[in-house]
């Protein structure tokens, strides 16, 4: 009898020791479930958010990172190495108040437009030689283009 009673016992606990683990792994299904949801909600989210500025960010805009630097686009913002080059489109070269120009810069009677922004950024210190803008230049047509919209746009805001 005591025998029995015994094994009946070491049965049940078996039955409850497998039942806990059933319910365990039951439970950690639904967990992963509940993650795997949750990632798939979460992931696209982070991933715009990653891939959000890179694919804003036009070419114009990627080649100006290498200008602001020395240069500020908005208006009211300060001169930096260069000048602030807020409405510099028509303006005329090297008389953004506040900044000391390059004598000849001064002198050149440049009035900026596409064509002259064009050359000058193949090349500042073959166009204006004498120039302080240390900038080695953009030889590449579609770089020019592209950079010469994004300058169009944002200086005029
Ligand atoms: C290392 C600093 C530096 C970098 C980089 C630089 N510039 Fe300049 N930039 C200057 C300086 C300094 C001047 C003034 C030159 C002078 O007086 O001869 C200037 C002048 C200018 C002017 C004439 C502004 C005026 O008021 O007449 C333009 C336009 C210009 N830069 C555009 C650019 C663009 C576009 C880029 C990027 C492709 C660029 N610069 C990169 C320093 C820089």
């Amino acid at each position: 009898m005591k025998e029995l009673l015994n094994t009946k016992h070491i049965n049940f606990t078996g039955i409850c020791i497998l039942l806990m683990f059933f319910i365990l792994s039951c439970a950690n299904k639904t967990e992963k479930k509940e993650t795997s949801i949750y990632e798939d909600i979460v992931q696209p989210d982070k991933e715009k958010k990653e891939k959000e500025p890179v694919k804003k960010r036009s070419i114009g805009a990627k080649l100006f990172i290498q200008c602001a630097a020395c240069h500020n686009l908005k208006k009211g913002e300060p001169n930096k190495v260069g000048p602030n080059l807020h409405g510099v489109f028509g303006r005329k070269a090297g008389t953004y108040k506040g900044f000391i120009y390059s004598n000849a810069l001064k002198t050149s009677n440049i009035v900026w437009d596409e064509n002259h922004i064009r050359n000058w950024l193949e090349k500042p210190s073959e166009y204006v030689p004498g120039t302080t803008m240390a900038f080695i230049g953009i030889t590449k047509k579609e770089q020019q283009d592209a950079l010469i919209k994004y300058l169009k746009n944002e200086t005029s805001k």
